[in-house]
């Protein structure tokens, strides 16, 4: 029998330029979106003791790192608000002159062409650290709370905000914010909805940062059990219907099978978080010389994007910028 060569594999992974050619998935500085935790006052950076790196900066401060994510092709930031006074029902998070949309609007004015996208929950500006108003024997309450994120969308949208991307997980507020920013005249801007968000051991760091650990009880009557995948996708669809233009999924290395799920069930753009305890295992693992920071980072990432995440929202995402930026040199 004639041996043909045909069958024989040949390894095109040889030389840098042809693992370049072949390359399935690619992940680019424009994919990347950037937390960022704004503080009241000027001149001010407090470091977030659990996410090395990561520093809460008033207004004037999170301009000048702005800057420098510009600089390496960053375009892209997600704001959350760390406010000093909060109460009840959250009211500082709804004021049109609050801490959020007085970044918005400084930051627009200094870079137009960023997307700025605002997260928007209650959990950073209640006292009791729920992300919705509670009834007087405690109890998350999910109708009074959708009126109030409609106003802080509102607020966020007429500051200029790109996005509005909404975290609380009551049911009904995609349609509550469409509603009202479509009567508010703001019917162009989209709604990145946290549709699928795990009740989840991995925003630890996170609510170290915003100070929003919940005073009592914990979040898993509004968040989603970690076991399961088919609710996924049944809040995914809930939200389009609602009117979401974009999903996202949180967090993201848990939660692979349910990224790749939703991308495939959808067509909108899907989002990834790789949130704050997933860096906070990297930068402790790093640190300890444990593991190679980059390389681990960039295959994290890169699995992300293969999973089916169109863009990552990562407290790696200068430095990923950074470290794509030499790999191109
Ligand atoms: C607010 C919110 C949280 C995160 C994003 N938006 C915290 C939470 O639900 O407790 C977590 C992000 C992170 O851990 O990086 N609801």
């Amino acid at each position: 029998m004639e041996m043909h060569s045909g069958s024989r594999p040949r390894r095109l992974r040889r030389t840098p330029a042809m693992r370049a050619l072949v390359r399935e998935t690619h992940l680019n500085a424009n994919q990347l979106v950037a937390p960022l935790f704004i503080v009241p006052g000027t001149n001010v950076r407090i470091p977030v003791t659990s996410m090395p790196g990561v520093e809460n900066l008033s207004i004037d401060q999170a301009i000048q790192q702005i800057t420098s994510w510009w600089e390496v092709g960053l375009r892209s930031v997600l704001l959350f608000g760390v406010p000093d006074e909060k109460d009840a029902v959250g009211s500082t998070g709804t004021d049109p002159d609050g801490l959020i949309p007085q970044a918005i609007r400084a930051i627009k004015a200094r870079f137009p062409a960023l997307i700025v996208m605002a997260d928007l929950c209650l959990c950073e500006y209640t006292d009791h650290g729920h992300c919705g108003v509670l009834s007087d024997s405690g109890e998350v309450l999910n109708d009074p709370t959708l009126a109030i994120l409609a106003r802080g969308a509102v607020s966020y949208a007429a500051a200029g905000a790109d996005v509005i991307a909404p975290s609380d997980m009551m049911d009904g507020r995609v349609a509550a914010i469409r509603h009202a920013l479509d009567h508010a005249g703001f019917s162009d801007i989209p709604i990145l909805s946290y549709a699928v968000k795990y009740a989840s051991a991995f925003y630890g760091p996170f609510r170290d940062a915003a100070g929003s650990t919940p005073q009592f009880g914990d979040r898993r009557g509004y968040q989603m059990d970690p076991p399961n995948v088919r609710e996924a996708l049944k809040e995914a669809m809930l939200d389009l219907d609602e009117g979401a233009d974009m999903l996202m999924v949180k967090p993201a290395l848990p939660y692979l099978d349910v990224l790749h799920q939703v991308k495939a069930a959808c067509d909108v753009p899907v989002a990834a978080y790789c949130v704050s305890g997933e860096y906070a295992m990297f930068k402790a693992a790093a640190q300890n010389g444990w593991l190679d920071e980059r390389r681990a980072v960039m295959e994290a990432l890169i699995g992300i994007r293969r999973a089916g995440a169109d863009f990552i929202i990562t407290y790696h995402a200068a430095d990923a910028a950074r470290w794509l930026a030499e790999d191109a040199r």
